[in-house]
């Protein structure tokens, strides 16, 4: 039989609210002795507190809703260990869901997660659509949300991610800054605000390099590595091409295999740039240069503002924090000689 809260207060001889008080560590008035007391009977029994049932006392669960949209791209797991390492160091547990970038699915975990009474959730979604349902389920219900790396342009959540248009620009630049002029450009979904600051980016580096650009360069893909590999062989059968951007490294692995696949040299015949620095990069060959997202800090700021939210109310100003993006310089792009 599980021990009660009853069980502590009879054999301490004290009321279940001065139990639950020490439980919570809100014993203010409670005599040291007493509190001693309580603490003490709690480990000769063995008492564990029944989750549920404190939570029903306390409206809390210390349990945040983390929700991504594909486990199998290594640039989330870094992303859920920066969130995770945060909330465990501060008593929060984590419910992770992975939705596979679908619609219904990320609106089927925002609502189990309701269901569950999480404390908040923090949420890389795929779907823009989800956003305009997602201020209905959560701002009514006033559950704390932060974006994590896929923002919204409003303040209506809080949100993290790397500044994506300066991230744009630096990879363009660099390509231009060794004599590329003709860059192909593989994007992530066109909707995505990350993308599209990203391409934001690329067409400054272009506009301040005196170079028009060109849309026959640019191709939409799907941040998978299938969807590089297909919007490669496209810009590489473009034979003025030079130099090719990917939005993810992913995707940069599929530009590999397409220049492998038609005879191309990298960067000999074209160099490549990708993005996120995940660890695999170090087994390509070239090593990949591409853009660092401090993927474990993004993570571990957005575990840090929910929980100021979670734990100071619904009156926390939202704020959406953009962090540095640096460019790794390794070996998959050269000087484009005359
Ligand atoms: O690799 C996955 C991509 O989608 C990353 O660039 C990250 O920013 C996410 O939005």
């Amino acid at each position: 039989m599980a021990i009660t809260i009853k069980d502590i207060a009879r054999k301490a001889n004290v009321s279940i609210t001065t139990v639950s008080r020490v439980i919570n560590q809100k014993s203010e008035g409670i005599g040291d002795s007493t509190r001693k007391k309580v603490l003490d009977i709690i480990e000769e029994l063995d008492y564990r507190p029944n989750s549920i049932a404190r939570s029903m006392i306390t409206k809390q669960t210390n349990t945040i809703g983390l929700i991504i949209p594909d486990i199998r791209n290594p640039f989330f797991p870094e992303l859920v260990r920066g969130v995770e390492d945060f909330a465990n160091q501060h008593a929060y547990n984590v419910f992770l869901c992975n939705t596979d970038g679908e619609p219904k699915r990320e609106l089927e975990y925002i609502s189990l997660m309701k269901e569950k009474n999480v404390d908040g959730i923090i949420f890389t979604y795929s779907c823009a659509e989800t956003i305009h349902q997602l201020e209905e389920i959560v701002l009514d219900q006033k559950i704390p949300l932060v974006l994590l790396d896929r923002g919204v342009d409003d303040q209506k959540f809080s949100g993290v991610s790397i500044d994506n248009e300066k991230a744009g620009y630096l990879a363009t630049k660099h390509l231009l800054d060794l004599s590329h002029t003709k860059i192909g450009c593989i994007t992530g979904p066109a909707q995505f605000p990350n993308s599209k600051d990203r391409l934001n980016g690329y067409r400054k580096a272009l506009k301040e390099a005196g170079i028009p650009f060109d849309q026959d360069l640019i191709l939409a893909a799907d941040f998978q590595m299938d969807g590089g590999y297909q919007a490669a062989k496209t810009l590489l059968a473009k034979k003025d091409i030079t130099a090719i951007f990917a939005f993810n490294d992913v995707m940069a692995f599929g530009v590999y295999q397409a220049a492998a696949e038609q005879g191309m040299n990298i960067p000999e015949d074209v160099s490549v740039v990708g993005f996120d620095n995940i660890n695999y990069n170090q087994l390509l060959n070239p090593k990949l240069t591409t853009i660092e997202q401090s993927v474990y800090d993004m993570g571990e700021i957005s575990a840090k503002i929910l929980l100021e939210q979670i734990t100071q109310g619904g009156d926390v100003k939202n704020k959406t924090l953009y962090l540095e993006p640096s460019l790794i310089l390794r070996e998959s792009t050269k000087k484009l000689e005359n």
